[in-house]
């Protein structure tokens, strides 16, 4: 039995309240889901900034009347303290996702990046503190490699930020770190590679590439790769993600807590080849895309040439054992696409 098996065991014999911030997004309203199927109880903040309620509104109806009772939703900013302190009263566990993503965003505007990533991030470090909560959980990323050349990334080994975006999530980290220290809380750092699956918002100029691509393949519009398309990335399915966040609550790993690891698959695949999976897995219903074919433009600012995890360290300490490659992940969440988007 596997690590996460035997802790969906454990769980639904004895279930707790978990607080995921940043709930109407899409990792959070894959996490949400999750715990309610595994008869959790869970208490949702969003403000809808780039989160959307017919995320709420399809986890509602997958997981039924009984345990959507078991959903409690606060619709609020992490930019207010006194909200914060709210959602996290009798809560066990803290999955804190809500942030401005994207690195084109944080270049156009750093201040808003700024406020919702570092103070907002601080607001909820303090509440889930003050609230003595068992664990603090929260979203870092892969940014925070920034230009450190070396593949594959571990995570103690790191570069400078190239972007506002990656400096918010450094911070988080060294929060984080400093909140263990000064006042003895646990916490653990999940740095996200590139994360895809169902509800992963194709709109919008900050859109995620798989989600992006998706939906202008199937509207037959151009689907443009920044430079050569040889860059790459560790491409990670949704539910690989959700098992990293369950674990990293839970572990009772002497070394677990107060720790960032690599949430990823430990697979390089270069935008070329993403292009490729995703075409061939459409063009059997898209007859348009038989003979589909990129638009290569200049390399964006701020992006990193190439991605790839270690994710050892996430194995040895927490079990992490992702179920899906990204083939699996892409093939699994076509169908997903192909409803919601066509
Ligand atoms: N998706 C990825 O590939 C990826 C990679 C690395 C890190 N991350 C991190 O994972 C987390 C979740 O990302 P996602 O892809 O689900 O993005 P998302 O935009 O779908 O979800 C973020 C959610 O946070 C909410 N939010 C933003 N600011 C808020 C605020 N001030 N108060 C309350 N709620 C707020 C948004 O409305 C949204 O619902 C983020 O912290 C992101 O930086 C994601």
């Amino acid at each position: 039995m596997t690590a996460f098996d035997a802790l969906k065991k454990t769980l639904a014999a004895e279930p707790k309240t978990w607080l995921v911030t940043g709930v109407a997004g899409f990792i959070g309203s894959n996490l949400v889901e999750a715990l309610l199927q595994l008869d959790q109880h869970v208490v949702g903040l969003d403000n809808f900034a780039t989160g959307h309620e017919k995320n709420l509104a399809q986890v509602e109806s997958s997981v039924g009347p009984n345990r959507w009772a078991r959903f409690s939703f606060r619709r609020g900013d992490i930019c207010e303290p006194a909200t914060c302190h709210d959602v996290c009263k009798g809560v066990d566990y803290v999955l804190h996702q809500a942030a401005l993503g994207s690195v084109p965003r944080s270049l156009e505007d750093p201040l808003s990046t700024h406020a919702a990533n570092n103070t907002g991030y601080l607001n909820m470090l303090i509440a889930a503190r003050d609230a003595q909560v068992k664990r603090f959980v929260y979203a870092a990323s892969s940014s925070t490699y920034g230009d450190h050349p070396g593949l594959p990334k571990v995570e103690d080994v790191i570069g400078k930020p190239l972007s506002p975006y990656a400096v918010t999530k450094l911070v988080n980290e060294l929060y984080a770190d400093v909140f263990g220290r000064c006042y003895g809380m646990e916490s653990v750092g999940l740095r996200y590679f590139n994360i895809f699956g169902r509800r992963q918002d194709p709109d919008g100029a900050y859109a995620a590439v798989v989600p992006k691509w998706v939906a202008s393949m199937i509207h037959n519009e151009p689907v443009h790769i920044n430079g050569d398309g040889e860059t790459s990335r560790d491409f990670c399915y949704i539910d690989n993600v959700i098992q990293a966040n369950l674990l990293a609550a839970t572990s009772q790993h002497a070394d677990a807590a107060n720790q960032v690891y690599n949430v990823a698959v430990g697979d390089r695949t270069t935008l070329n080849q993403l292009f490729e999976a995703i075409r061939s897995l459409l063009a059997p219903q898209f007859p348009h895309l038989a003979d589909f074919k990129p638009n290569y433009r200049n390399f964006r600012a701020g992006d990193v040439r190439h991605s790839l995890a270690d994710i050892s360290k996430a194995h040895t300490r927490l079990g992490y054992e992702p179920t899906h490659r990204i083939g699996e992940g892409l093939a699994e969440a076509m169908d997903w696409y192909v409803q919601d988007l066509s």
